[in-house]
């Protein structure tokens, strides 16, 4: 993990233009209203785990931590779930188990939609054995973290994910290069649906972000016309990470080793 404590990152963003109008407006007030409070990011990696962490779990979790098959899943799930009850126990004052969480799911109403809680934006990724999670008292967050693979076929990902623009963008790095830039602009997509909530049921194609070799921005999202500020993570070489916040301001960025937190 290579994101240093205190890191503060100027996000880029964009106004889009729809359907998620009605929580970006609210967002932008909410974000307003608490002035530039620091969107703070927390890392782990998966050997973070352990199985003491477990007992803070609620019920729900438990099942969901059962059901997943392999260990790097669980892994991943018993981390996220641990941070963001250890972290919001400090802020809220209550003990990790007491923290009340809901992650319904619009779709099915099962609990494995985005992160809420009263009294802070929460967002949750895993990927490879980074673990992130990024937490902001009033402006809606959303994290994203990927391991790169060398091995993908950018191109044809492409044509599912990425608009004309940056599909042609795309085309135009070396080949070698591909995989990182095509996993640059879906962290940037994904950290911007993960914020509004949308998640992947947004059309990414609409999505549009800035080039992988440009500043993180939202340059246009039809259907949107909320805030978005956007910035990258640093989680090494083999990974990108972006992460997006619903606010007119652009808020400093601060990363924490949750290791410690987590060996409490
Ligand atoms: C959210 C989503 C983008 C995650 O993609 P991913 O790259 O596989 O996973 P990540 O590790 O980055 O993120 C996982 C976290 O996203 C969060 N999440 C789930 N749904 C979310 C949503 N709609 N918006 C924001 N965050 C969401 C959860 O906290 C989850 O972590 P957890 O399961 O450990 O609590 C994707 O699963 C999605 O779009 N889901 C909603 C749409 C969908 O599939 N609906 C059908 C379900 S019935």
């Amino acid at each position: 993990m290579t994101a240093a404590a205190g890191g503060t990152a100027a996000a880029g963003g964009a106004a889009a233009s729809g359907g998620a109008a009605a929580r970006g407006a609210a967002a932008a007030g909410g974000a307003a209203a608490a002035g530039i409070a620091a969107v703070e990011v927390w890392w782990a990696r998966t050997a973070d785990a352990r199985p003491g962490l477990v007992g803070e779990l609620s019920a729900v979790e438990v099942e969901r931590l059962t059901a997943y098959a392999r260990d790097e899943d669980k892994n991943r799930f018993l981390v996220g779930a641990t941070i963001v009850r250890r972290v919001l126990a400090t802020k809220l004052d209550l003990s990790p188990a007491d923290v009340v969480l809901d992650r319904n799911c619009p779709d099915c109403g099962r609990q494995h939609g985005k992160v809420s809680v009263d009294g802070m934006q929460v967002s949750v990724s895993h990927s490879g054995d980074r673990i992130v999670v990024a937490f902001h008292p009033s402006a809606p967050v959303g994290v994203d973290v990927e391991l790169i693979n060398p091995a993908i076929d950018a191109d044809s990902l492409a044509s599912v994910s990425l608009s004309d623009v940056e599909a042609a963008e795309l085309a135009g790095f070396e080949p070698a290069a591909r995989a990182r830039a095509f996993t640059q602009y879906w962290t940037r997509k994904e950290a911007v649906v993960k914020a509004t909530g949308d998640g992947i049921r947004a059309d990414l194609r609409k999505v549009i972000v800035s080039a992988p070799d440009q500043p993180a921005a939202l340059r246009e999202w039809a259907g949107y016309d909320g805030p978005v500020r956007l910035v990258d993570l640093q989680a090494g070489v083999e990974y990108a990470a972006a992460l997006a916040i619903l606010s007119e301001q652009s808020p400093e960025v601060r990363s924490f080793d949750a290791g410690p937190l987590l060996r409490l």
